[in-house]
């Protein structure tokens, strides 16, 4: 039987030691305290950030209490498809033993990026299931690979009909239903991301939906300001005393990579901060799963127009693999 780590405490200075992360949304909150976490184990740490200046903040800040860790900055907005895309195309680290797809944002004003995709799911979804599909098709995702991506507990009360997802307007947006579904839709792809590393990396590689928990970080920014001023001090330091510090809430990501379960049927959990949690049973439909994959295509599509052949092409190959079926996470359930 394999020995997991509990807490932060079981893995080892030299845990990832020869590894290679990339983070995104590394320039605050749960990102960057992923990101020193893995640093000061050994691992090479590339910094995906939307901000070069804040990204260099945060490499700094990590720099101080870690002055030998290896990490290096890149950079692209990850709520938009093109910025993605040239990212891909420019990227060359021959292999990404970690990828934790995290930035995000919530609770935002309603918002169309310039590709016309609803914010909220732009930044949480759309990107990541761009970045995520170039490195698999590109074959920068391999043997071994593990892809943690950053969910919310919420996903549960997102609108399984995924065809009205950017259908909003200034009227009828709900702030809350648009992050549900974009965690929603983080799930479904984790469930899809299962069969095609199966496919294409090897069974040694493995991915995992993880909930950090309540999380005392700048992602409530627009909850705070909604509030009217001389509020808002005592709404952060409720919030400082209430919820999980930024290193509580990366603990779940870093259990998960340094997990040392190859059983490719484990592959494709959810687990809440730390613990394995049975999916909410709608999610396990195989036909959902692939009606948001071909939903994040066609709004791919719609960004890119036929600017980008390359990356619609490889993507157009992925949705030709076979999906296994979900029943064997349905028995774990
Ligand atoms: N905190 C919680 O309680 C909680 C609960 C459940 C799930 N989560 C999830 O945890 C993840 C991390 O959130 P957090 O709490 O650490 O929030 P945070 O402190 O606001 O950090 C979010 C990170 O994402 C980056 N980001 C946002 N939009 C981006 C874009 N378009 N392109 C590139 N980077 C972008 C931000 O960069 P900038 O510095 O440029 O803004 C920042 O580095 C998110 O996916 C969130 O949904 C958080």
């Amino acid at each position: 039987m394999i020995k997991q780590a509990r807490s932060l405490a079981d893995l080892t200075d030299t845990e990832f030691s020869g590894k290679v992360v990339l983070i995104t949304g590394a320039s605050g909150g749960i990102g960057e305290a992923a990101a020193l976490e893995f640093a000061r184990r050994q691992a090479k740490v590339i910094m995906l950030v939307r901000s070069l200046e804040r990204g260099k903040l945060a490499r700094d800040r990590i720099w101080e209490k870690h002055p030998a860790a290896d990490l290096h900055l890149v950079s692209a907005d990850i709520s938009l498809v093109k910025s993605v895309a040239a990212f891909c195309r420019g990227f060359s680290e021959p292999h990404i033993d970690i990828l934790v797809n995290n930035a995000g944002i919530f609770g935002a004003p309603f918002e169309l990026t310039k590709e016309g995709v609803e914010s909220t799911l732009a930044a949480n979804h759309l990107g990541h299931f761009v970045l995520t599909c170039m490195l698999l098709s590109k074959g920068q995702l391999s043997q071994g690979a593990k892809v943690i991506l950053v969910t919310g507990a919420v996903y549960k009360r997102g609108n399984f009909e995924v065809s009205e997802w950017n259908n909003w307007t200034e009227e009828s947006y709900k702030k809350m239903k648009a992050y549900s579904n974009s965690k929603l839709a983080v799930c479904l792809f984790a469930l899809w991301l299962r069969s095609a590393l199966r496919r294409l990396s090897s069974a040694t590689a493995m991915v995992y939906a993880v909930h950090p928990g309540v999380v005392c970080t700048d992602i409530g920014r627009h909850v705070v300001r909604g509030c009217i001023a001389p509020c808002r001090p005592c709404l952060r330091c409720c919030m400082r005393c209430m919820m999980l510090s930024p290193r509580q809430g990366c603990k779940g990501i870093l259990l998960r990579a340094a997990d040392l379960e190859t059983d490719s049927g484990k592959s494709g959990r959810y687990f809440n901060k730390c613990r394995s949690e049975p999916w909410h049973k709608p999610v396990l439909d195989s036909d959902l799963v692939t009606r948001c994959w071909d939903f994040s295509f066609k709004l791919v599509v719609q960004a890119l127009g036929d600017s980008d052949d390359d990356v619609l092409n490889r993507l157009k190959k992925l949705r030709e693999l076979p999906q296994d079926t979900l029943a064997d996470l349905e028995e774990q359930n």
